[in-house]
């Protein structure tokens, strides 16, 4: 049989992946991109044009058709290749926690946007942190905030600190809880941002997510059983009052169709100068609210 090149083998996986009924093919060029990534993870290097026309080692063949057929069943990129680049932050991704997607990046940007214009001791909290990326992406930015990553899945908060610990971040921390029951009752009225990206899946549309999502992410990262898919969203909004100071904020990330329903959830809990922004991704939107600078359900 003869040689196959570095270029031959991304052209077959193209094929395969493009195939596949357990990948959401959002994009034309899906396939492409995956096997080229997943080609990059195996040799260690930029796919150049003399990487390109080279022969594949024995070796490498074998990984790249193992992450392939992996790739082919659903299984996201991230967890095949154990991690994930987000905000410049190379995070460790494992089974049984959310794998991080780009359009969380948006959600972060606004947070640390936020700090960044408070003054004095800035805290942090990134509610359903899941592996953390929002809390880490936070932590790195803003270095003398005190961030939290709270999550009610013990993997994901395990995860968070060995991300924390791994990229040197002390000022991150991850406890494993229900909504807010783990954070320490120091930070009550003590917050100036909380971010949650929920799990907002609608009960009745689980089952009309790709297999790559449906069967690859814990069911409590995608869905809080709630009808409208706001129930969390709307337990932190009651919350947010006791625990951010005057003024604080809150930012949600949530799918665009959801985007007016959280403004109202938002108000109807009190918050005001409820808004929202999205980025170029246009997937997911970050509505954001705030409690008013004197709290009258607080006293504060
Ligand atoms: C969509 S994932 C988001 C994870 C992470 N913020 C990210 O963007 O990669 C939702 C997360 O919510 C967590 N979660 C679900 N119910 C929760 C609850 N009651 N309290 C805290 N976290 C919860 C899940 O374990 C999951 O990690």
């Amino acid at each position: 049989m003869p040689a196959i090149t570095v270029s031959e083998h991304i052209d077959r996986a193209v094929r395969k992946v493009d195939k596949s009924t357990a990948i959401d093919h959002w994009d034309r060029n899906l396939g492409r991109y995956d096997a080229e990534e997943l080609m990059t993870e195996v040799l260690g290097r930029k796919l150049t044009r003399a990487v390109l026309d080279r022969v594949l080692d024995s070796t490498s063949k074998q990984r790249f058709a193992a992450m392939v057929a992996r790739r082919v069943n659903g299984e996201p990129i991230p967890r095949i290749k154990g991690h994930y680049a987000f905000r410049g932050l190379d995070l460790l991704i494992r089974d049984g926690v959310f794998v991080p997607r780009a359009s969380s990046e948006l959600l972060a940007k606004e947070a640390i946007r936020v700090l960044r214009r408070r003054r004095g001791q800035r805290v942090a909290v990134d509610v359903a942190t899941g592996a953390g990326p929002v809390a880490l992406a936070v932590a790195n930015e803003v270095r003398d905030a005190d961030v939290w990553g709270v999550d009610i899945s013990a993997e994901a908060a395990s995860l968070g600190k060995d991300n924390a610990r791994r990229l040197g971040l002390r000022n991150a921390h991850f406890r494993a809880g229900d909504l807010l029951d783990a954070l320490p009752r120091r930070l009550r009225g003590e917050i100036d941002v909380f971010t949650i990206h929920p799990p907002y899946v609608l009960r009745r549309d689980l089952k009309e997510l790709p297999r790559e999502i449906r069967e690859f992410e814990p069911l409590q990262s995608l869905t809080d059983g709630s009808d409208d898919g706001l129930g969390l969203v709307r337990r932190l909004a009651t919350e947010a009052h006791e625990w951010l100071k005057p003024g604080g904020v809150l930012l949600v990330e949530i799918g665009t169709y959801l985007s007016r329903k959280t403004q109202a959830t938002l108000r109807a809990e009190q918050l005001v100068d409820v808004s929202w922004t999205k980025d170029d991704l246009g997937v997911t939107r970050v509505v954001s609210g705030r409690t008013p600078r004197s709290n009258a359900r607080t006293g504060r």
